[in-house]
């Protein structure tokens, strides 16, 4: 446990990475122990899930646990399913669980990598659905006090990739578990253009997360294959204002109302526009299908790639006077 370890395969992006110390915990006594441990020894603590949406440091210092909870089971509750899933468990392999059983609520989720316990963090979202939509609670465990405890779903402060975990309780609690209330009867969720064109709303929920595979295969580049951390940025809000004046000179750019009157652009397409798509500095590169992707071929630290997304940034700025924001959590030293 006091060698150091190497965790370059151990986020998606492939960055170089070695860790102090790295402990997987099974339990949640288990994890209660290393939390207390590192905060006796006063080791800064670092949580990691599968590792595809961070960007992690050449060294980190102290302790890094990935919870390894690996139990979930159903609860029946009228109309509804609660599933009640630990924190270790893998995100994708759960929605086709789910979804072969017929039971709706995550199918519209399916193939977003990383574990369970990391969903919350950044409310993962594809297709229309976001975890909110679908959570009733979290139970944390608090690392100053070694005490779990259940967070609600509101409590979280879910927004748009963001929580309370990104917030005020940002390294101050472990995520160990979720319940997810899912659905008997069909639910599906098909707004999403792309979806609608090729399932029904008589499509199995199966089926449904099946389509989703498909979609998100033949754009997002698989990490196991081409290391990245899915979307680099968030897609950026802008009041009516700014999006009248940018539909004036871009008439066909794609944007989505948001309920409080802002506009979400889609930051792939500005990319896109800057012709930034397939283009390549040193290591690391723009996608060629999904110009929000970032990709590391090999041999790249963390430095040159913010340093690309900040070129990118500033391209799309000039362009557009839109801001673009990383995505991935810059996970400190
Ligand atoms: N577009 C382009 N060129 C590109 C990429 C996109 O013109 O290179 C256009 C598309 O044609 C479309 C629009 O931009 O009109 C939106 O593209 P897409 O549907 O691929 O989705 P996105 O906004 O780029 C978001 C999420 C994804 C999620 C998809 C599907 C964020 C930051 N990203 O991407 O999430 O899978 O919607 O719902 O919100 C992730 O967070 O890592 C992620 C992959």
């Amino acid at each position: 446990r006091c060698q150091p370890v190497d965790l370059t395969t151990a986020n998606t992006l492939r960055l170089p990475c070695q860790a102090e110390r790295y402990v997987v915990p099974k339990t949640l006594r288990a994890l209660q122990y290393a939390v207390n441990e590192a905060m006796d020894k006063r080791w800064p603590i670092t949580l990691l899930g599968g590792g595809s949406n961070v960007l992690l440091p050449s060294k980190l210092t102290g302790i890094a646990i990935r919870p390894g909870m690996q139990q979930w089971w159903l609860e029946s509750d009228g109309e509804s399913v609660v599933a009640y899933v630990g924190a270790g468990v893998n995100w994708h392999s759960l929605v086709m669980t789910l979804a072969a059983r017929g039971l709706w609520g995550v199918e519209n989720l399916a193939l977003i990598p990383g574990d369970c316990g990391a969903a919350p963090v950044q409310n993962i979202g594809a297709y229309g659905v976001e975890l909110k939509d679908v959570l009733d609670g979290v139970q944390i465990v608090e690392l100053a006090s070694g005490n779990v405890r259940w967070l609600s779903a509101e409590a979280c402060q879910f927004g748009y990739r963001d929580s309370i975990f990104k917030k005020t309780l940002a390294d101050k609690v472990v995520i160990t578990q979720l319940a997810l209330r899912l659905s008997k009867k069909p639910l599906p969720r098909l707004g999403y253009g792309d979806l609608a064109a090729r399932v029904t709303a008589w499509s199995s929920c199966l089926a449904v997360a099946q389509a989703v595979c498909a979609i998100r295969q033949e754009k997002l580049p698989d990490p196991q294959v081409l290391a990245n951390a899915g979307s680099f940025f968030k897609n950026p809000l802008v009041s009516s204002d700014q999006l009248s004046r940018l539909l004036q000179t871009y008439p066909s750019m794609p944007y989505f109302p948001q309920v409080n009157g802002q506009s979400k652009l889609a930051a792939g397409w500005l990319i896109d526009q800057c012709g930034l798509k397939g283009t390549r500095q040193g290591a690391f590169g723009v996608h060629t299908r999904q110009a929000l992707v970032l990709v590391h071929f090999g041999g790249g630290n963390r430095r040159e790639l913010l340093q690309f997304a900040e070129h990118i940034a500033h391209r799309v700025f000039e362009q557009f006077g839109v801001e673009l924001e990383p995505e991935p959590r810059l996970i400190q030293a």
